[in-house]
């Protein structure tokens, strides 16, 4: 076993979250600004133990007394089981930090989740691709989310743009001409589980109205694709804030997300929307060079607790 390291970058949803859990095409960047790291130390000889250090928590727990639900414990065994099964080896730490927001749609477990893997695979002197790692991820995030689609450890672990259909293999894309986002965090934390539960119930006693707001949406993803690969990002801002009005007629808005959403636009953004499982969490607006500070006053102004600048499309995403 060797000392390694790896990060992984958050995510935003661009376009398609809650459609995409219908079978409904999403499309999703990572966010390189923020990163989680895993780091994995190798014990003196004769040491068996291996430990769990999550430097944001505080918290230091040997993995053999981790709640079997802890991710980076199930992380952790699933990597150990696949690339080192019965074999004995070392005790190790193995140390995580994040610079993720937690909580708010940025993709924080599954971006820990995917440094651990790969930080402990490496240690174990193997390197899985962006689709064993992915596969991986997925199993941590299903004891969170119940039956999330995977979008998250899809564009997480294969840290470029990607087109997502929920069990099809993901399309990574190119993003023509870069292109600007604020990320702004409404302060509320909500769980994604309540929200895709709450689109399932309100489905099943309508199907008509959500089947055909989930394939409008599918239609704006498709749109949006076409214009990103084509160099046309700034068509995306009408689709987005359009998304965004398919998305509070499915219910997972909330007053704080369109005050968000409303101050982005009259403060001069192309367009905007919630972006992840909504209810509370973040939003994104699509901004230009000229009209970012003045964006960013506006969201802060209408109560954004944090506001993120990340670019896409920049070197080779
Ligand atoms: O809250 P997030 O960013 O993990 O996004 C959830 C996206 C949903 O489409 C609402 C759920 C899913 O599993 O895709």
């Amino acid at each position: 076993m060797m000392p390694a390291r790896a990060s992984a970058p958050g995510k935003v949803i661009l376009l398609g979250e809650h459609a995409v859990v219908y079978g409904q095409p999403a499309l999703a960047v990572p966010v390189t600004h923020v990163q989680a790291t895993a780091t994995v130390t190798p014990l003196p000889a004769g040491t068996a133990d291996i430990w769990i250090e999550a430097q944001d928590l505080g918290r230091r727990y040997p993995l053999a007394a981790a709640h079997p639900q802890d991710p980076l414990a199930v992380a952790a065994r699933l990597v150990l089981e696949r690339c080192a099964p019965g074999a004995a080896r070392p005790g190790f730490t193995l140390s995580v930090r994040s610079t993720i927001p937690i909580a708010s749609g940025l993709g924080s477990g599954a971006a820990v989740c995917t440094a651990v893997v790969r930080a402990l695979a490496a240690a174990l002197g193997q390197a899985p691709d962006a689709a064993a790692v992915s596969d991986l991820v997925y199993e941590t995030e299903k004891l969170l989310h119940g039956t999330p689609s995977g979008i998250d450890n899809t564009v997480i672990a294969y840290g470029q743009p990607v087109f997502f259909v929920r069990g099809q293999p993901p399309e990574p894309f190119r993003v023509a001409a870069p292109f600007q986002l604020l990320i702004a965090d409404t302060g509320l934390a909500s769980p994604t589980k309540v929200a895709v539960g709450d689109v399932r119930a309100a489905w099943q006693r309508e199907p008509a109205p959500f089947q055909a707001r989930f394939d409008a949406i599918g239609a704006l993803v498709r749109a949006a694709r076409a214009h990103l690969e084509a160099g046309q990002p700034e068509a995306l801002g009408p689709l987005m804030t359009r998304n965004h009005t398919l998305l509070r007629e499915l219910t997972v808005s909330c007053a704080e997300l369109d005050a968000l959403v409303d101050a982005a636009q009259a403060a001069g953004a192309l367009g905007a929307k919630l972006s992840g499982g909504g209810r509370g969490g973040n939003m994104i607006a699509l901004v230009t060079a000229a009209t970012a500070a003045r964006v960013e006053t506006a969201l802060r102004q209408a109560g954004a607790t944090r506001v993120l600048a990340t670019r896409v499309g920049t070197e080779d995403r």
